[in-house]
C-alpha cells in the first residue's frame, strides 16, 4: 500500500494534456494482434497495470510482444499454433482481461488456467461463462465457475443467439471471440448499447461483423490479419480533468487526442447538460475511433438527472460524476446503475462512503446515489479499496478541499493512468 498526502490549497488549474491510450481499445489490440497471423503494430498503447497483464498473458501462450514506449509489435504465429502455457496466467486487477481472454480460449487449442487479484476473485463471471457454455465451452472454477481461477480446456464451439441479461462490452465481446471459432453465425442481442470497440477492431483486423439495431452477428471460422492500431487516448481517464477544470477556480485545461467513440462519450453529454464551459473539437483523422481536443473552463453547473440508456455510455465515470455533482446547484439523481457493485469494488459503496467523508450530501440508492448540492469540501483521510477510479476521485477532490485529503493507497491508480499525478502537476498552477 502507498499512502499519498494532498496538500493543494485549491489551486487553478491551466494548461494542455495529452491523456493516455484508451485501456479498452489497448486490450483488443494485443488480443486482436495475437489471434491473427502476422505482425500487428500499435501506437498510443496504455502501458497501464491491466493493459501490462494482457500482454503478459499472450506471451505465456508463446506470442511474440515488443513494447518500445507506447509502441507495441505483436507477431503472431496465429491462434492454432499458440503454446500450451505450463504456468497460470495472470489477469491482475483486469475485469477486460479476464472476462475477454476467456471468450478467446474457450475456442482455442490449449488448455489453461487463469487467475487474477482479490478483487478480481469477487467479481461475476458466470455472466460470459454461461453463454459459452451454450456454445460447448468447458470451463471449470470456483463456485461453479462463478469465481477464479477458471480452468479453460480449448474446444470446438457452436454458434449461439444469444439475449444479453445485463448491459456489458465485456460479455459481449467475449461471446464474438468466442464465435469468430464457431460454427455458424453468432448473433448477441443487447438490450442497451455497450461500447463497440470489438466491433470496430474485428473490422480493422479483416472480419466481418453485422451490426443493425443492438443486434451483432458474426460468423464463425473466418480469420484475422494482422494490422496497424491507433489508440485514442482514453475518455474515462479525460473524465478526471474535465472535471477538475469544470469545478477548480479559474482554471482551463486543453486535453488533446480524446476517444470520442459515441458509445463511449456519455460524459460530454452530461457535463454539457450541466452547464459546463466547454468546447469540442473533433479530429479529422478518419480512424476506426475518433477523437477530438476538449477545451473545459470554470463553470456554474446545476443538477442533473442521469439515467437509463445513458447509463453504459458512462458507467466509468460514475465516481467522478458524483463529485461533480456535489458542486452543481440542486439535486443529482443517479439510477439504473446498479453494475457498479459489480466493479473493482462497490462503487456505489465506496464512492458515498469516501465522498461523505469530505462533506458531501450525498447517499446511496439501490441502483445509484442523490447528491445535493453545492457543498463546500474539507480535507479527510479517505480510501481506495484498490479502486484506481476511487482512487482518482479523491484525487481530484483535493484540488476543492480545505485542507488535506489522504488516500490510504494511490499505487492501485497504476492500473489505467501511471502519469495521472504528473499530470496534475502539469497543469497545477499554485
Ligand atoms: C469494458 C467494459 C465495461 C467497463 C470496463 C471496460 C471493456 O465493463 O466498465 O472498464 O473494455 O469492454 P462491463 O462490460 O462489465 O460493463
Amino acid at each position: 500500500m502507498s499512502e499519498k498526502v494532498l496538500q493543494y490549497n485549491k489551486p487553478s488549474l491551466q494548461g494542455a494534456l495529452t491523456v493516455p491510450g484508451d485501456k479498452s481499445v489497448s486490450h483488443r489490440s494485443v488480443m486482436f494482434g495475437a489471434i491473427a497471423s502476422g505482425t500487428t503494430t500499435v501506437e498510443g498503447f496504455l502501458l497501464g497495470e491491466d493493459c501490462l497483464s494482457t500482454i503478459d498473458c499472450f506471451r505465456k501462450l508463446g506470442v511474440d510482444i515488443e513494447v518500445e514506449g507506447t509502441n507495441v509489435t505483436i507477431h503472431s504465429p496465429g491462434m492454432d499454433s499458440w503454446q500450451e502455457p505450463s504456468e497460470v496466467l495472470y489477469t491482475g486487477n483486469s475485469g477486460t482481461t479476464t472476462r475477454l481472454m476467456l471468450g478467446i480460449l474457450a475456442g482455442s487449442s490449449v488448455h489453461t488456467v487463469m487467475t487474477g487479484d482479490a478483487s478480481i476473485g469477487k467479481r461475476p463471471m458466470r455472466r460470459v461463462i454461461d453463454p459459452l457454455r451454450q456454445m460447448g465451452a468447458h470451463i471449470t472454477g470456483r463456485a461453479d465457475g462463478q469465481y477464479t481461477p477458471l480452468a479453460i480446456q480449448g474446444t470446438t464451439l457452436q454458434a449461439i443467439d444469444y439475449n444479453m441479461p445485463v448491459a456489458s462490452a465485456q460479455v459481449k465481446s467475449a461471446i464474438l471471440l468466442a464465435g469468430l471459432r464457431a460454427n455458424g453465425t453468432t448473433i448477441v442481442r443487447e438490450m442497451e448499447v455497450s461500447r463497440d470497440h470489438t466491433e470496430r477492431m474485428l473490422r480493422q483486423f479483416g472480419a466481418h461483423v453485422a451490426v443493425d439495431n443492438g443486434v451483432v452477428s458474426i460468423e464463425g471460422g473466418q480469420a484475422l490479419k494482422g494490422t496497424h492500431v491507433s489508440v485514442p487516448g482514453d475518455i474515462s481517464s479525460a473524465a478526471f480533468f474535465l472535471v477538475a477544470g469544470a469545478i477548480c477556480e479559474n482554471s482551463q485545461i486543453t486535453l488533446h487526442n480524446v476517444g470520442i467513440n459515441p458509445t463511449r462519450d456519455g460524459i460530454i453529454e452530461v457535463l454539457q447538460k450541466m452547464g459546463a464551459t466547454m468546447t469540442i473539437t473533433p479530429n479529422d483523422d478518419n480512424q476506426a475511433e475518433p477523437t477530438a481536443t476538449i477545451q473545459i473552463a470554470t463553470s456554474t453547473l446545476k443538477a442533473t438527472t442521469i439515467e437509463g440508456d445513458i447509463i453504459p455510455r458512462l458507467i466509468d465515470e460514475i465516481p467522478i460524476l458524483a463529485l461533480l455533482a456535489t458542486q452543481a446547484h440542486g439535486q443529482t439523481i443517479i439510477k439504473d446503475a446498479e453494475e457498479l457493485k459489480v466493479k473493482e469494488t462497490d462503487r456505489i459503496t465506496a464512492v458515498v462512503t469516501e465522498l461523505k467523508k469530505l462533506g458531501a450530501q450525498i447517499e446511496a440508492t439501490e441502483d445509484g446515489m442523490i447528491i445535493n448540492g453545492p457543498t463546500p469540501l474539507k480535507g479527510a483521510n479517505l480510501q481506495t479499496y484498490g479502486d484506481h477510479r476511487i482512487g482518482m476521485m479523491g484525487a481530484v477532490a483535493a484540488l476543492v478541499t480545505d485542507g488535506v485529503v489522504t488516500l490510504d493507497d494511490a499505487q492501485c491508480i497504476a492500473v489505467s493512468y501511471p502519469s495521472f499525478f504528473e499530470h496534475v502537476e502539469a497543469v497545477r498552477n499554485n
